[in-house]
């Protein structure tokens, strides 16, 4: 009895830990998601029901759907152990034969763990001819150390391959200098303390680099912009901005180009926020053509849990309408019931 006890106050001591650390970083643990744990989650019960699903006449979409855009991605992966050993068959290999089009996409993003969908995604950016850059910077400036971390180490189990030496063939220049900078996942973690010199010395440093000689000094700017906080990077851009009378956007504008100009204003944008910044990419591939699904899809997997309510929010701002009716109008059946269910609310 002492020992449960003492579980549990140790339990309540962390979840009060945990809360007084999520003030300071609410994008980070999931407080602003819109897929809770499911109460009353009984795996066994669900592998049941996915198994009768996908052997239906016609293969029962709705129940699929709706059990598992209402489990988080811990409960999901649960259901697939416990669904692959009571049918002695594969979840994703059994779903694969029994979906199709975007919704197997979704289906079968939702049942990979984070790291495992992230590898996916960052393959098929550098898949085939051509380069989805953009793509790559999303996944990569917008993960955790840890995260970014587990990404490396996963990719050389499912790819065969090392991340770093495909992102070396497949990009180039200062672009790959970055793309690998980042995905070392280095960025210093906020200490809450601010060091009001490095933020002068940091925009100083930044000034000089493309101040000084023809073709701006790059290195110096991947280092500093992936390896602060972004709370302390924020204050380094109103500096700059005192220094220079230049926005630092106006200045990558100005010195840099091709990808890494590109791959730079990107991310300032996720080291202002986070969560517009992924609004953003989504208001643009929604009015556009192409690769629209694939990125909504994307962002809706990878940010349920983390902070897709502050980006509904900002969807709203930026966009003029809700994530919610652009989902309605942009998607159809069983795939728009499970892009609605994730993004689970209308904003009005
Ligand atoms: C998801 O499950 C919860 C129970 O944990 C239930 O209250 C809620 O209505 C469900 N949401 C949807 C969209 O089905």
């Amino acid at each position: 009895y002492l020992c449960f006890r003492f579980v549990k106050e140790m339990a309540l001591i962390c979840e009060i830990l945990s809360k007084i650390s999520l003030v300071d970083r609410p994008t980070a643990w999931g407080t602003l998601g819109t897929i809770r744990p499911f109460l009353n989650f009984e795996p066994e019960t669900d592998a049941i029901t996915l198994a009768e699903a996908i052997k239906a006449k016609g293969v029962d979409e709705n129940t699929i759907v709706s059990i598992l855009t209402n489990r988080t991605n811990t409960q999901r992966q649960q259901i697939v152990k416990v669904f692959n050993t009571l049918t002695q068959e594969n979840l994703a290999t059994v779903l694969q034969k029994a979906l199709s089009g975007n919704l197997e996409k979704v289906i079968l993003g939702l049942i990979k763990t984070p790291a495992q969908y992230d590898v996916q995604e960052l393959k098929a950016a550098m898949a085939g001819f051509g380069t989805d850059e953009e793509t790559l910077v999303e996944i990569l400036a917008t993960r955790n150390g840890r995260q970014l971390q587990e990404i490396t180490s996963i990719y050389k189990q499912e790819c065969m391959s090392e991340f770093e030496d495909d992102i070396k063939s497949d990009t180039g220049g200062d672009f790959c200098e970055l793309l690998l900078t980042l995905a070392k996942g280095r960025r210093e973690i906020d200490t809450g303390t601010i060091d009001y010199e490095l933020i002068s010395t940091d925009a100083r440093a930044l000034r000089e680099a493309i101040m000084k000689s023809k073709s701006p000094d790059s290195k110096t700017w991947i280092h500093i912009l992936t390896a602060r906080s972004h709370k302390h990077l924020k204050r380094v851009f109103q500096k700059y901005e005192e220094f220079n009378s230049l926005t630092i956007e106006e200045s990558i504008n100005k010195r840099f180009k091709g990808d890494v100009q590109k791959g730079l204003l990107s991310l300032v944008q996720c080291i202002w926020d986070i969560p517009e910044y992924f609004a953003n990419r989504i208001c643009k591939g929604t009015k556009g053509i192409g690769a629209s699904d694939k990125t909504l899809i994307r962002i809706l997997i990878s940010r349920c849990e983390t902070d897709l309510l502050s980006i509904r929010t900002e969807f709203k701002k930026k966009c003029g309408k809700s994530l919610y009716s652009c989902i309605q109008s942009n998607t159809k059946g069983d795939y728009q019931s499970a892009l609605l269910a994730l993004c689970q609310g209308e904003d009005l």
